[in-house]
């Protein structure tokens, strides 16, 4: 009995693996034109050894690979992910290059990077939900770090410049460890939206993130940058800021205000100052105005920062929307009135003017003097010229 149903097994097995022509991912047939069809394990360390990439552990499992960093190195828990350079340093909180408020946070960041760096040969042990946690965070610490500016009656532009710079590396070093495709959290002052692709083929093509204030429209291609970077993942970050009052630089003149949500946008590929491909940014304005607005991002590249505009065009501007193209990544807003670069060409133009001026009346002065002079101790001489003609 056992006999017959063992061979009836095997028949039936046999039937199947004859009509099966695929086997499943991770899995080959090393031999297709034989009868008996077995799938065996792809050794995808051996097939491709860079697959890892240069400086990792590769280890063979059954129907999958899994990569192993070495000590400076991470893939954040991707397994499947090559491993990228870690560098806690700019997690290490000094006196005065931080808001206060931030010390903590920050100091919870740079734990979180020295235990990336430590988890190293032994794998993935970290919990799924710390990115999670530590984005809620962030974006909770941004929340009252907002508020504390604004009620701060000495508020500078250099406290602004340290809250967005500070929000931009804890990005860098959270978006990697975020377990979702996307994630989206919302406060009172802060909205925030991430989305995670982790896939050993190079995405391509358009990427867009919306939140109610702002739509960012962007290319893999940019988000990504030099195709040789790409270890397995990528992120694009749209954090918005609702509160602006705190967002305006103490340099700005009294007319200049802000007419959208700031919004800070952020991407995996970390050479972001001269795009090869501008990025759009769609702002609601927050009233609608027939002004026309400027676009502008916060420039801390020379003194305590400053709204600029340099980089960034208005493509396309109604009462209630405005899109701005720039070709490099920070945070932007639309300003109202009139920016520095149209201010220094209104000047330019008034300076020019002034100098014409100045130069015409010197010029008449000088030819009024010369002519008078000429009557008087000339008159004889142009009298002979007249008499010469007739
Ligand atoms: C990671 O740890 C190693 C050894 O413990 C150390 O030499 C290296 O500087 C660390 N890297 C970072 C980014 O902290
Ligand atoms: C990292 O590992 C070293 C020794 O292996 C240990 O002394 C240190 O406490 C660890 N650091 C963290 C943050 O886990
Ligand atoms: C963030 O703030 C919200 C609202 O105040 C609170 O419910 C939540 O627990 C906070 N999260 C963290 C991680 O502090
Ligand atoms: C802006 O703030 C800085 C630092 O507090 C201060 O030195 C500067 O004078 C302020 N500028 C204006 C125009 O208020
Ligand atoms: C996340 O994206 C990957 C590919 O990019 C896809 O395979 C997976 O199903 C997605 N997960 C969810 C929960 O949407
Ligand atoms: C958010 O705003 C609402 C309404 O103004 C208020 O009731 C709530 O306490 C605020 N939450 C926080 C965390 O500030
Ligand atoms: C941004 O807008 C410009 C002009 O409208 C367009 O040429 C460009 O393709 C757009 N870029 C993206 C990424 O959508
Ligand atoms: C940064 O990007 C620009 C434009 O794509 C490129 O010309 C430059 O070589 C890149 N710089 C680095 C350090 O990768
Ligand atoms: C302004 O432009 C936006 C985006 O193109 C469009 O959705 C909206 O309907 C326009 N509004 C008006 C009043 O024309």
């Amino acid at each position: 009995m056992g006999a017959i149903l063992f061979l009836l097994i095997v028949v039936v097995l046999m039937d199947q693996g004859a009509r099966v022509t695929r086997c499943a991912n991770g899995f080959t047939q090393p031999y297709s034109n034989q009868e008996f069809l077995n799938c065996i394990d792809i050794n995808e360390c051996v097939e491709n050894q860079h697959i890892c990439g240069e400086r990792e552990i590769c280890v063979n499992q059954v129907g999958s690979y899994l990569c192993k960093c070495h000590t400076g190195f991470s893939n954040y828990g991707n397994r499947l992910a090559q491993c990228a350079e870690l560098n806690c340093d700019p997690y290490e909180t000094q006196p005065g290059q931080t808001l206060p408020g931030f010390d903590s946070f920050l100091s919870l960041l740079r734990n979180n990077c020295l235990v990336l760096n430590n988890s190293t040969l032994s794998g993935p042990t970290r919990p799924l939900s710390t990115g999670d946690m530590l984005l809620t965070l962030l974006v909770n610490t941004t929340d009252v770090l907002q508020l504390d500016l604004q009620s701060n009656g000495h508020r500078s532009s250099s406290e602004v410049t340290k809250l967005l710079r500070t929000i931009e590396i804890s990005i860098r070093l959270i978006a990697p460890q975020l377990t979702e495709n996307v994630t989206r959290i919302e406060t009172n002052h802060t909205t925030v939206k991430i989305l995670v692709r982790r896939d050993k083929n190079l995405p391509k093509g358009p990427v867009s993130l919306t939140n109610e204030n702002t739509q960012l429209d962007t290319t893999w291609e940019t988000v990504i940058g030099d195709d040789q970077n790409y270890q397995g993942f990528a992120f694009v970050v749209l954090l918005s800021y609702k509160n602006l009052d705190s967002l305006k630089d103490n340099t700005s003149h009294q007319s200049q205000q802000l007419m959208s949500s700031a919004a800070t946008v952020s991407v995996s590929n970390s050479n972001t100052t001269n795009l090869p491909q501008l990025i759009n940014l769609t702002f609601n304005h927050l009233q609608s105005s027939d002004v026309d607005p400027t676009c502008v991002y916060w420039s801390d590249e020379n003194g305590p920062g400053v709204w600029s505009g340099r980089g960034c065009t208005s493509v396309m501007s109604n009462s209630t929307h405005t899109v701005c193209s720039c070709n490099h990544l920070s945070t932007f807003a639309l300003l109202k009135g009139i920016h520095q670069e149209k201010l220094s060409l209104v000047m330019l133009v008034g300076v020019f003017v002034a100098l014409t001026c100045v130069s015409l009346s010197l010029i008449t002065t000088l030819w009024c003097r010369f002519v008078s002079r000429k009557r008087r101790g000339g008159n004889r001489q142009q009298q002979d010229v007249q008499l010469n003609r007739k």
